[in-house]
């Protein structure tokens, strides 16, 4: 009994402690259009909510113009598309990659996921993974692969 009370305070500490760490990083503010109509996008900007992302939240019917505006590669496009910090995100991007990019002295101008692979954030659907790539992208249209996600 008390070696389970013991392990009980202890998860509760360890899951307060990962609590504690994720909402200690810095709040990074990111704007994101979509539309209406798509609901993969919603989890997507929960994904990003989760993961410490203040999200403007636009509702577009103009999603091509807006990858047109932004340079989105069009062999790169997905659904959404977000801003942050002069940077371009291209559909189901995980948080880790956009931090990365953040952090980055000269990164690329954007990053994508092209299509909508099941299994990247926002594209659950139970087991399944679809093995996926997240791309850089550039201002004249080049792009290489910046992680692999083989699952
Ligand atoms: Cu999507
Ligand atoms: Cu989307």
């Amino acid at each position: 009994m008390k070696a389970s009370v013991g392990l009980l305070s202890f998860l509760l500490l360890a899951s307060f402690w990962v609590a504690a760490a994720e909402s200690g990083k810095t709040k990074i503010p990111i704007k994101v259009y979509r539309s209406p109509t798509c609901s993969c996008c919603g989890k997507w900007v929960t994904h990003l909510k989760d993961h410490g992302f203040v999200v403007e939240d636009i509702t577009s019917e103009e999603m091509t113009s807006i990858k047109n505006q932004y340079r989105v590669p069009a062999a790169l496009r997905s659904c959404h598309t977000a801003l942050v910090g002069g940077h371009v995100i291209e559909g189901h991007v995980p948080a880790e990659e956009i931090r990365e990019l953040m952090g980055m002295k000269s990164g690329p101008l954007g990053l994508a996921v092209p299509g909508m692979p099941v299994g990247s954030p926002g594209m659950e659907m139970g087991a399944s993974k679809d093995p996926y790539q997240v791309m850089s992208f550039d201002q004249s249209g080049s792009s290489k692969v910046f992680k692999d996600h083989p699952q």
